[in-house]
């Protein structure tokens, strides 16, 4: 099936929707300001620097503090029940500020307003909410805040679709050195459990050619940590002449000194190849985010997740032989219809097998539509929190082992920002993607450091700046 991509005609369009919002606001005394605010994962940070990037074009400044706030827009994730009621409870705590400055103009777009029930609950409950667009119309923000602010009325844009290719939408980045750069949108897998198929429609590759020289501008000008992002990278690059291993080789042959990052990976596509390429590397990340979610393999069959226990444990084998100071994640998710105790203690033995550095790990969360939420669940809440604590407690023991082993080794650290274990410290990320927090100075922001480690936590590691040779 060819990729539609959105064609030029339709983004000059958008482009003069910009020009059009920015003249009306250029003649006020004060540019409006925008809060935006992401939920989620990275892709969706991702599309809300995209929004922040068109608001940019259109004259906006922009406000931590929805009080303050001309515009305001909740980019939410549909991927768990929590973060769903959170959105709902957040947009709900907005109608005093309309109340109060009826002109205020409030927006939702991401992947709840892909789902049909949750659209309607959005549209009914919260009138005061102007504009609702999914997640496959990003590239007419424009022309609907255009039309909100000239026409006025409620706007729901929220067509259903497989999913389209914008090229060229502005992006206005959080940060000048480090950039997230989708390399693909969508999923194909369905695994039973995940909301992600329905609400970010089918998978679709950007162009090597197009990746390739996003990433070069970013590192030209000054860019140093580069984040690919897919729900399943590896899988990239169908319908083009290169596959994920290529675009990461030809990536890690550009000009300059930047870390690449990539997530996440899918361990039914994780090859032998790709861990070939990023042992070899110079720049890519001694990281590798592969979410087993169970391991049981009773349970991965039903999770539609297209391996075997055996087969990932071989993998992580592989990958630790070739790599080894490699950092290795995972997701887990606890209780999914129909897991019984030994499927748990599948995982907890699989997990005391591997010793993640770091799992993030999910209680059984139903979502509407998807195969999982229509299979039995017997087993209680409580049972499933007991079975969350016990691998949390795992987790936590094979974690520190994990960090304990870095103490007395230097790393290199790109340092992004004050400390968050203490107000002297600055910290930053090590090539394993770990963070470090060490005794550096603003100076350093932005750079490269050598850090010795001195101590461990269970989240972060500690350490003393290296004088550079
Ligand atoms: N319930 C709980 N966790 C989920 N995830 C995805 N869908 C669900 C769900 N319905 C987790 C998976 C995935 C991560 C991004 O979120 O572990 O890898
Ligand atoms: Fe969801 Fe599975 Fe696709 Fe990841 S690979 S987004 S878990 S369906």
């Amino acid at each position: 099936m060819p990729v539609e991509t959105v064609s030029q005609a339709e983004l000059e369009q958008q482009r003069l929707y910009m020009q059009k919002v920015r003249s009306v606001f250029h003649i006020k005394q004060s540019p409006p300001l925008a809060y935006v605010h992401s939920y989620g994962c990275q892709q969706n940070v991702s599309d809300g620097e995209r929004i922040k990037g068109m608001l940019s074009e259109m004259g906006y400044l922009f406000t931590d503090d929805t009080a303050n706030a001309d515009f305001i827009l909740f980019n939410t994730c549909a991927v768990r029940e929590n973060a769903v009621e959170r959105v709902f409870g957040n947009v709900g705590a907005l109608k005093h500020l309309k109340k109060k400055n009826p002109d205020l103009i409030i927006a939702v777009c991401g992947c709840m307003v892909q789902q049909e029930q949750t659209a309607k609950r959005l549209k009914t409950t919260f009138p005061f909410v102007d504009i609702i667009f999914g997640t496959h119309v990003l590239h007419k923000f424009p022309e609907l805040l255009f039309t909100e602010i000239f026409e006025g009325g409620r706007i729901f844009e929220i067509p259903d679709s497989d999913g389209v290719i914008a090229e060229g939408i502005p992006v206005a980045r959080d940060s000048t050195f480090k950039a997230s750069v989708p390399i693909m949108y969508g999923c194909n897998n369905f695994c039973t459990y995940c909301v992600v198929p329905y609400v970010r429609g089918r998978e679709r590759s950007r162009s090597p050619e197009d990746v390739i020289s996003e990433v070069r501008s970013l590192v030209e000008s000054g860019c140093k940590d580069i984040l690919l992002l897919g729900q399943n990278v590896n899988s990239y690059g169908k319908g083009t002449d290169t596959d994920f291993p290529e675009l990461l080789t030809r990536l890690d042959g550009l000009e300059g000194e930047f870390r690449i990052e990539f997530m996440t990976s899918h361990p039914k596509d994780c090859t032998h190849r790709l861990i070939d390429v990023i042992a070899d590397s110079d720049k890519i990340c001694r990281h590798l985010h592969l979410p087993v979610q169970c391991g049981s393999n009773r349970i991965l069959r039903a999770m539609n997740r297209h391996y075997t226990r055996e087969s990932y444990l071989e993998l992580v084998d592989y990958a630790r032989s070739k790599i080894p100071d490699l950092n290795l994640t995972t997701d887990i998710i606890v209780g999914f219809p129909g897991e019984q105790r030994e499927d748990f203690e599948q995982t907890l033995d699989l997990m005391e097998q591997v010793c993640f550095d770091s799992a993030f790990t999910f209680i059984y969360s139903p979502r509407t539509g998807t195969k999982a939420s229509e299979m039995p669940d017997p087993v209680s809440s409580e049972e499933k929190g007991k079975w969350f604590r016990e691998l949390l407690e795992v987790q936590t023991r094979c974690g520190s082992k994990c960090y304990e082993k870095y103490v007395g080794k230097t790393v290199t650290v790109l340092c992004d920002g004050k400390g968050r274990t203490d107000d002297r410290y600055f910290t930053g990320k090590s090539r394993q993607n770990i963070i470090v927090d060490f005794d550096g100075s603003e100076s350093d922001i932005g750079n490269f450091v050598d850090v010795k480690i001195t101590k461990a936590l269970g989240w972060a590691l500690i350490g003393e700046k290296q004088d550079p040779k």
